[in-house]
């Protein structure tokens, strides 16, 4: 049982002893006070009891706390109206500590009731290379998973990427025009992206250019040979050049199930939609439409045009017979529902594709899929300094290949001056895992609805709210052990822990908030709490160690904040770990 959980079944033993009825017992809970000067945790239950009690609630409070018999957790003072506030003694933060310290988890807990989750991420647009833009729901999404997985869920990470749209009619295209054959071994990623952007020129300057892109698509689609043959190869080479990326970014999948799996299922599906009364006829294309169960305001299949509500339907076959993301999404809803069994899906994709997604779940409702918990985990979009989308300085989209060098450039730079490391090859990889990693950082502390400023320098700093301050504050926690004898660590004896000075108190009480950031993630898909969480416990280790010397302490004293030391490090390296995040050992 967690500190408060024991403190609310203590209240509510008191409540009973002093003669006061609870309505309803789940409804007492004993929470961590907004503000420590009252004290660690806080209720509000004499107010809210006191008048139906007849009493007043200070005097509910007083005669609540000579009635709880909680000496050996907490001291309880009263304040203001009657707030009964619990201030935990020195003997209950050790035993805290010690339990923490031996357990392997960190007191984070797992759930009672497991699901199957399928998480959808990072999908990007095969043949065109991974752009920044893709970098958050590749982030979000693993860290989600990583999350999910040690609560206890069963996480299944699927990479739906897009691999059957029209842009494999220019690649294709292009292709059969001339493709640098030792380039495509080299640097597939950018040969392919030469192809698409050849063919986008291309139609811009031909309109016939269009047509004939079409036809490719068209013949793919149908299976030409030569078509496919092409298409397999750009498949082979994009997800190998996707790997190296996510490599780097330490990301993996369970499944690489793009549109393209989903083929033989469309034609089926739509005769479905359309046999059951889902979707009908409309000029030739097939549509689903609203069904007038809810105000047009909140209808996904209606739009606002000039005042005036509109249809706005979702189109399931297209007028010449062509199906589309949203066939592919409803097949693929159905496939995670019955194939992998899933509980919840969450896919992590841009705001902007938010009625895509409203349409897509009602769809699925009505399909029978009511017990799926569908989520469209969206987020907002990364800027410049001058507060617009980011883009390069030819106009385009920044590929997330060049973003990752830039980073390690930045973190190169700032290492060149401050590291303690002896050669340049640890200094390199000290870069490549500073740069990686403080935009993996940046982007999971920012709220994931907020638009913010791609700053790089910032990211990489040493001070402020980045991961090279986390990896600092690991480093530092760490390297007390490397000043002693190798073992320390495994000799070191937890019943001496005795934690009594503030600093320490306070170090502990963020320690112990640890499981409840790691579970807070999931509820509304925000690492951002968890980032937050491990930047004020590296703040608060600092404290400690100004406050209070370690290796010039002696005896139990010492004892407690080694392993003090060795817990902090503990929780910062897998708290980011769970961000996605691995740790340097020395920098
Ligand atoms: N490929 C899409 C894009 O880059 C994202 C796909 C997300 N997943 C899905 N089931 N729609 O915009």
């Amino acid at each position: 049982m967690t500190i408060p959980e024991q403190l609310t079944e203590k209240l509510l033993l008191a409540l009973s002893k002093v003669g006061v009825e609870v309505p309803e017992p789940s409804r007492i809970q004993v929470k961590t006070a907004d503000d420590l000067r009252y004290g660690d945790y806080q209720s509000t239950v004499a107010m809210m009891l006191a008048k139906p009690a007849g009493k007043n609630p200070r005097d509910l409070a007083t005669s609540l706390m000579e009635a709880l018999d909680v000496a050996d957790l907490a001291e309880v003072t009263i304040a203001g109206p009657g707030f009964l506030n619990f201030t935990l003694t020195s003997e209950t933060w050790s035993s805290l500590a010690k339990a923490q310290w031996q357990d392997e988890n960190h007191a984070v807990q797992t759930v009672a009731d497991p699901q199957t989750i399928v998480i959808d991420f990072s999908a990007p647009n095969v043949a065109k290379p991974m752009h920044i833009g893709h970098i958050r729901s590749t982030i979000i999404g693993e860290c989600l998973g990583r999350v999910a997985s040690r609560l206890g869920h069963k996480v299944i990470k699927d990479n739906h990427i897009g691999d059957w749209g029209t842009q494999f009619g220019m690649v294709t295209w292009a292709w059969k025009k001339g493709v640098n054959e030792a380039r495509l071994e080299t640097e597939p990623l950018q040969e392919l992206l030469r192809l698409y952007r050849s063919a986008t020129d291309a139609c811009k300057e031909d309109e016939s250019i269009k047509d004939a892109c079409r036809e490719e698509l068209v013949a793919l689609q149908s299976g030409n040979a030569e078509n496919l043959a092409i298409w397999n190869r750009c498949l082979a080479l994009s997800k190998k050049g996707l790997n190296e990326i996510y490599d780097r970014l330490d990301v993996s999948f369970d499944h690489w199930l793009g549109e393209s799996a989903y083929n033989d299922a469309l034609a089926p599906l739509a005769e479905k939609l359309e046999s059951q009364g889902l979707a009908r006829d409309d000029d030739g294309a097939l549509c689903v439409f609203s069904d007038d169960s809810v105000k047009p305001k909140s209808d996904p299949f209606k739009v606002n045009r000039d005042g005036e509500w509109q249809d706005f339907p979702m189109i399931v076959r297209k007028k010449d017979g062509a199906f589309n993301y949203a066939t592919t999404d409803i097949a693929t809803v159905e496939f995670r529902a019955n194939e992998f069994k899933a509980d919840k899906v969450w896919i992590v994709v841009d705001v902007r594709q938010g009625g895509h997604f409203k349409q897509l779940f009602e769809v699925s409702r009505r399909l029978g899929y009511d017990q799926l918990d569908l989520v469209h985990v969206a987020f907002g979009t990364i800027l410049g300094k001058d507060g617009k989308p980011l883009k390069t300085r030819s106009g385009d989209l920044p590929q997330l290949a060049d973003v990752l060098d830039d980073a390690v450039t930045a973190a190169r730079s700032v290492i060149g001056e401050k590291s303690h490391l002896d050669t340049e090859e640890e200094k390199d990889a000290l870069a490549e895992l500073i740069g990686v990693n403080s935009i993996k950082f940046t982007e999971l502390s920012h709220h994931r609805m907020s638009d913010y400023v791609f700053d790089l320098e910032k990211m990489v700093a040493l001070e402020g709210d980045t991961a090279p301050y986390l990896f600092y504050s690991y480093v530092r926690a760490r390297s007390i052990f490397r000043k002693l004898e190798e073992g320390t660590v495994d000799k070191l004896d937890a019943e001496q822990l005795a934690i009594t000075e503030a600093a320490e108190i306070h170090l502990v009480r963020m320690l112990t908030r640890f499981g409840d950031n790691v579970g807070v993630v999931i509820d509304d898909f925000r690492p951002n709490l968890l980032a937050t969480y491990l930047l004020e416990l590296a703040r608060s280790f600092h404290s400690f160690f100004e406050a209070c010397p370690v290796l010039k302490s002696e005896g139990a004293t010492r004892e407690s904040r080694l392993i003090l030391c060795d817990l902090t490090s503990r929780v910062i390296k897998d708290g980011l770990n769970l961000l996605g995040i691995p740790v340097p050992e020395r920098m």
